[in-house]
């Protein structure tokens, strides 16, 4: 194993995609602090000093570009899974990747990759997990929360970090081996996003309807207000 620690970057993503074409597959990023995380669809991630679990992972996976969503997906149920070990509470995943409780976000996954037309050169996977963090700016409050806010016991962060580690070798080796449907059944189980009428923002515009299940590929399947059934690959979701 490859880990890199630093104690202050701007963002463990950024570094990850400067080493990424000479760092061996597996290679982990870890940062007490970020001065510039960040966050999906070009939003900044409040990074503040050791509070949380900012780190990045690069895998170098022999997969399509496309299969790059299950990684992520990967990646949220091996958190899911980690904080019930060591926290002892259930949280959801927003689909694709956010990890949310008591209907808060605790943890977001940012995952870049490098690919060509039919094979990726590497993936970053991202995972920011707000842990013992207590002061969120007021703008933040009412949809970003901690483990420590929601459970008022504060976490081992190394704990966590060597579950998250732990879990994302276990299903990410799963999956390659044995392919989504292993993992699918707890994407499902684990899903907040399923059975619920949903606004999902993708690159072809907004879509209204009921969100179904999400399919063998990863995507989510969605019955639309047009009573079309379709599924979308990536995109944000919201209630
Ligand atoms: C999101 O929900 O928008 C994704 C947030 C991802 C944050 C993590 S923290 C570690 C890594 N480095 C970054 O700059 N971002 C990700």
């Amino acid at each position: 194993k490859y880990y890199i620690h630093k104690s202050i970057i701007d963002s463990t993503n950024n570094f990850a995609k400067e080493i990424a074409s000479n760092a061996p597959d597996g290679t982990i990023i870890i940062a007490e602090e970020q001065t510039s995380g960040r966050g999906r669809l070009g939003r900044s991630w409040l990074s503040q000093k050791g509070c949380g679990i900012w780190m990045s992972v690069i895998l170098k996976p022999d997969l399509q570009p496309q299969q790059a969503i299950n990684l992520t997906q990967v990646a949220a149920i091996s958190v899911v899974k980690a904080i019930e070990e060591i926290v002892n509470v259930e949280c959801k995943i927003k689909w694709p990747n956010d990890i949310i409780l008591n209907n808060k976000k605790v943890c977001g996954i940012l995952t870049e990759m490098s690919s060509e037309i039919d094979k990726i050169n590497y993936v970053v996977i991202g995972i920011g997990v707000n842990v013992n963090c207590d002061n969120f700016p007021e703008e933040l409050k009412g949809k970003a929360t901690s483990l420590y806010l929601e459970t008022h016991s504060k976490i081992d962060r190394k704990k966590l970090t060597g579950s998250i580690l732990n879990n994302l070798e276990l299903y990410y080796n799963a999956y390659l081996q044995k392919g989504f449907d292993y993992i699918r059944p707890i994407c499902i189980e684990k899903s907040i996003t399923i059975g619920r009428q949903i606004k999902v923002i993708t690159n072809e515009g907004e879509i209204q309807g009921y969100a179904v299940t999400i399919d063998n590929t990863g995507s989510l399947v969605v019955d639309t207000k047009e009573a079309k059934r379709i599924s979308i690959m990536s995109g944000d979701v919201s209630v």
